[in-house]
């Protein structure tokens, strides 16, 4: 018992953790009188019982624990917030019984994982970060928060803003890709949507950054596994989408399942006390994810929950999800002084002025209007607005062969296990989307064509079989070709064949990472298949993650990355392959030519041996060094040529312009991006860096001058102190259509 004291009482003495003022650190003392006047009323229960949640109701999204005693729990107010129960009148029911029963009526959170949509559902976030249309991705987001907090929740666990560059790891499908900079924009945008202006509006929702920090780094992509990070990658890569998320005003922040290092991330002192709260001064609620707390002991850094919750709240975790640890450890941690009651009170100041923002103390009922939710819960208009974003995170990949757009004569094939698929569209995390609801790709084709064409279709194999939801494992169909035969039949009775290959909503996702991240199953045999009889085939491919396809890529002449894009999936596809549309998707993540390259990004470092396929330089022996297909690269059905490439520096910034004609047939949308290398500083920089882009129409034969301002601070970068400085030197400045076609000038900048 002593030595455990003393263990204690050593991870009391820990830097950093309690200021002059006895608070803890990155503690602030709360500007808001009502919250410090409720505090000075609570009991130290009443105040651990606003740090815990629990998921309540049938959207389980984690392994659920105990349930006895938790109807009391919530009568005796000792529960603060609640996941996953959703309803106008859902809601309201619980919350008048917590408010009407417990001592002092604070009114629970509701909170929900609204990642991609909550009725109406949009591409996902993967995909949508693929439309680099960040006012399109406010947009989206507002949809969301509209009908989330019209169905009686306030606080949604998006956006995801890992940075990750491993395809194998199933949860890309719900971050913005492999760029920091993207990243961090794209987080700010669905920050904006999900919060709009003002928190206490019925129609907007809290957000929450997640999973600070690392998730995305797990080893060999295998989901929850260790990340093994040095600081320059942790402060120049992962941490600064969740740095852009702080200054765009997230109300929330959801811890990482991981370790960094050996130190996991619900119990780090630095991420939290020291960066997030010191550092980067914010005020906002953590959340634990799902268990995290309990599972410290998993990570054999606590005996057991006592401790994992004293080294988690010490830590700066405010908020238990699911552990039902602080609930049942921390009033005795405090009364052998392992917990200062001033950590407790900074974690509850926090919360309650999270509950105040939000409004749910002048009303805890104002969210719950079955009424409002009956008008704007999957409102139509909501639907032209997924269209026009799916529409939009759509991108070619390859179009030879004047395949595309479609003529929209003839007979076209429509063959895959996708094609009809009406539910994988829907995605991963579908919160309360319709399974089978979507318009599938052959609906689509059959809006936008009608009787001009006539359809031929084939499914030609099962892509899985057995359960296929997001609590079972699903099993690959490997065995069954019997569909095979008619598919050929279709493809040699067809002028054209779009095949619909890819995976199911659940092939990726949480708790969904692939070690082979090729086309599952048959889908590769069928697509031979059909190559043999007919050449003209356009691949369309849905997938929450990069693939590897490099016969595909070497053989197939058109080739359309359609990610899960929700609800209007089929028509916005159709609105692309007919030409209604011309695609101006770039990829936010690279597509590996094999497996063994992961993870690969264009953001490298140089290193000592640069990538070449001479013996002792950096290189696979069996594949080539580059991508399939690289970060920002998108095709388009015209061309966009780029010239006069100027750059210049004048007192403070350095002035970029670039000329871009659009030399083509169709008016079209180019994402042009600005690159830079720091060549030589105090730690190896990238040989490429994304410090800016713009999304622009460019009109047939119309050109465009585009400009450019980077600022010192943009040319910086973390350095080993994880300070933020600009070192003066050579600087290689480039602009292009995608990080591997650029046009590049060199620059001395002082
Ligand atoms: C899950 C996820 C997290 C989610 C939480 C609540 O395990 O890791 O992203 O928000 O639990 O559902």
């Amino acid at each position: 018992m002593k030595n455990m004291i003393t263990r204690y009482l050593a991870l009391l003495l820990l830097p950093v953790l309690f200021g002059c003022s006895n608070l803890p650190a990155g503690a602030q003392e709360n500007d808001d009188p009502r919250v410090e006047k409720l505090l000075a009323r609570m009991t130290l229960k009443e105040k651990i019982g606003q740090m815990n949640q629990y998921s309540v109701g049938p959207n389980l999204t984690g392994p659920s624990g105990p349930q006895d005693g938790r109807y009391e729990r919530f009568m005796k107010g000792e529960v603060g917030s609640v996941l996953n129960l959703v309803g106008a009148e859902e809601t309201r029911k619980l919350q008048k019984l917590v408010v009407e029963n417990s001592r002092l009526g604070i009114p629970l959170i509701f909170s929900y994982d609204v990642i991609h949509g909550y009725k109406t559902i949009f591409p996902l976030p993967l995909a949508e970060s693929a439309s680099w249309d960040l006012d399109l991705m406010e947009k989206s987001a507002r949809v969301a928060a509209q009908e989330t907090a019209a169905s009686g929740v306030h606080w949604t666990f998006a956006p995801m803003v890992d940075v990750s560059r491993d395809a194998r790891w199933g949860r890309v499908m719900e971050g913005s890709g492999e760029d920091p900079y993207l990243g961090s924009l794209i987080a700010n945008a669905r920050i904006k949507g999900l919060q709009g202006d003002d928190l206490s509006d019925v129609l907007t929702i809290a957000a929450c950054a997640k999973h600070f920090v690392g998730y995305g780094f797990a080893e060999s992509g295998k989901d929850y596994n260790a990340v093994n990070i040095g600081r320059n990658m942790l402060h120049n890569v992962l941490l600064p989408p969740f740095k852009a998320s702080v200054e765009s005003g997230a109300a929330t922040f959801m811890n990482a399942f991981n370790d960094i290092d050996g130190v996991p991330s619900t119990a780090n002192q630095y991420i939290l006390r020291e960066l997030l709260f010191q550092k980067w001064g914010y005020k906002g609620v953590v959340v634990s994810d799902w268990n995290s707390i309990g599972e410290l002991v998993n990570h054999g850094v606590a005996k057991d929950e006592s401790q994992a919750s004293a080294l988690a709240v010490n830590a700066g975790s405010h908020i238990d999800m699911e552990a039902d640890a602080y609930i049942e450890n921390l009033e005795q941690l405090v009364k052998d002084g392992i917990v200062k009651e001033e950590v407790i009170d900074d974690a509850v100041r926090r919360i309650l002025q999270l509950k105040y923002d939000l409004g749910l103390f002048d009303d805890p009922y104002k969210y719950s209007d079955v009424e409002r939710e009956k008008q704007i819960v999957g409102a139509s208009e909501f639907k032209d607005i997924a269209r026009e974003v799916a529409a939009k995170s759509i991108v070619l990949l390859k179009s030879e062969n004047d395949l595309l757009p479609l003529s929209g004569k003839g007979k076209i094939g429509i063959i895959g296990p996708l094609a009809k698929d009406k539910d994988s569209p829907i995605g991963n995390w579908r919160a309360q989307g319709e399974s089978n609801s979507a318009i599938s790709l052959y609906e689509g084709i059959e809006n936008a064509f009608g009787d001009a064409v006539q359809l031929n279709y084939a499914k030609g194999c099962d892509l899985s079989i057995g359960p296929n939801n997001f609590f079972e494992e699903l099993q690959i169909e490997a065995e069954d070709r019997s569909g095979f035969a008619k598919a050929v039949q279709v493809a040699r009775s067809s002028d054209v064949v779009l095949i619909v290959l890819g995976e199911t909503a659940y092939m990726s996702g949480e708790a969904r990472s692939r070690s082979e991240i090729g086309l599952p199953g048959l889908q590769l045999e069928l697509l031979k298949a059909v190559h043999k009889v007919n050449k003209n085939i356009v691949l369309v491919l849905m997938n929450g993650r990069p693939l590897t396809i490099p016969w595909a890529a070497e053989n197939v002449p058109a080739i359309v990355e359609t990610w899960h894009l929700g609800s209007e999936a089929g028509n916005a596809i159709a609105d692309v392959l007919s030409g209604k549309v011309n695609p101006s998707g770039k990829l936010p993540m690279s597509f590996p030519r094999a497996v063994g390259q992961a993870p690969i990004y264009y953001n490298k470092l140089n290193t000592g041996r640069p990538e070449s396929d001479m013996v002792f330089y950096s290189h696979h022996m069996d594949v080539e060094n580059s991508p399939q297909y690289p970060f920002g690269h998108g095709l388009s059905y015209t061309t966009f040529d780029y010239s006069n490439l100027v750059v210049a520096q004048n007192q403070e910034e350095v002035s970029v312009s670039v000329q871009v004609v659009n030399a083509g047939d169709h008016n079209g949308e180019e994402v042009v991006q600005l690159y830079i290398r720091d060549i030589v500083a105090s730690t190896s920089r990238p040989v490429l860096e994304l410090k800016g882009f713009t999304k622009l129409m460019i009109a047939v034969g119309e050109t465009k001058k585009v400009e450019f301002k980077l600022t010192k601070t943009d040319l910086s970068f973390y350095d080993r102190n994880g300070d933020h400085v600009f070192e003066p030197g050579e600087f290689n400045i480039s602009v292009g259509t995608s990080s591997a076609k650029l046009l590049t000038q060199k620059i001395e900048i002082n």
